[in-house]
């Protein structure tokens, strides 16, 4: 394993216990690693940036994201890096004006959305069309947290098509659940 998502995976596993926003996490990287590839950027950097975006909800949940930029800060996180954290809730009104920004507000709310779409099929990540998720984004009885205005504004602001924005999340979580799974683990159950 790549030791920046070693180290930042021990970060995220010292301040979260809860399963389901471990799992939040790992989806929210296995994104941002699909986006990272396609914009040819760093990987393991971007990835490392999903995985922690939350690192500070379980304990913190109300002054959220504020007290994760800390921790990101003092674990030696650079500038862009924790002002990208601190961008994704618009709690704290930080103009995302990078593309690591951007696409971490894109990819946090539909990464969720995609992973429970998933949860309900009996296949599960095999087969997952890019319209039956659009379908369940219409379906306001579904997953009725996730902010569907958010998916689409921050598509918006990323300056990306929205189905095209859905296939890049889609494929980056399929692949990275054959990835995960070699490593003993799995965006779910
Ligand atoms: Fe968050
Ligand atoms: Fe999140």
């Amino acid at each position: 394993m790549e030791i920046m998502r070693e180290n930042a995976l021990s970060l995220l596993k010292e301040h979260v216990e809860a399963d389901s926003l471990m799992k939040h996490c790992l989806a929210v990287e296995a994104s941002m690693r699909g986006y990272a590839k396609k914009f040819g950027e760093d990987v393991e950097r971007w990835g490392a940036c999903g995985l922690l975006h939350d690192v500070d909800f379980e304990k913190y949940p109300d002054t959220h994201p504020l007290p994760g930029t800390e921790i990101l800060k003092d674990s030696g996180y650079d500038d862009e890096f924790v002002t990208a954290v601190k961008g994704h809730s618009n709690s704290t009104n930080t103009p995302r004006e990078t593309t690591l920004a951007k696409t971490l507000y894109s990819v946090d709310e539909l990464s969720g959305f995609v992973i429970a779409c998933v949860l309900v099929r009996p296949n599960k990540f095999e087969g997952l069309k890019v319209k039956s998720i659009k379908k369940k984004l219409k379906d306001k009885a579904f997953a009725k947290a996730i902010n569907r205005d958010q998916i689409k504004e921050s598509a918006d602001e990323l300056g990306v098509d929205l189905t095209e924005h859905i296939q890049t999340v889609v494929d980056a979580i399929v692949l990275r659940e054959t990835e995960l799974n070699e490593m003993g683990m799995s965006l779910i159950g």
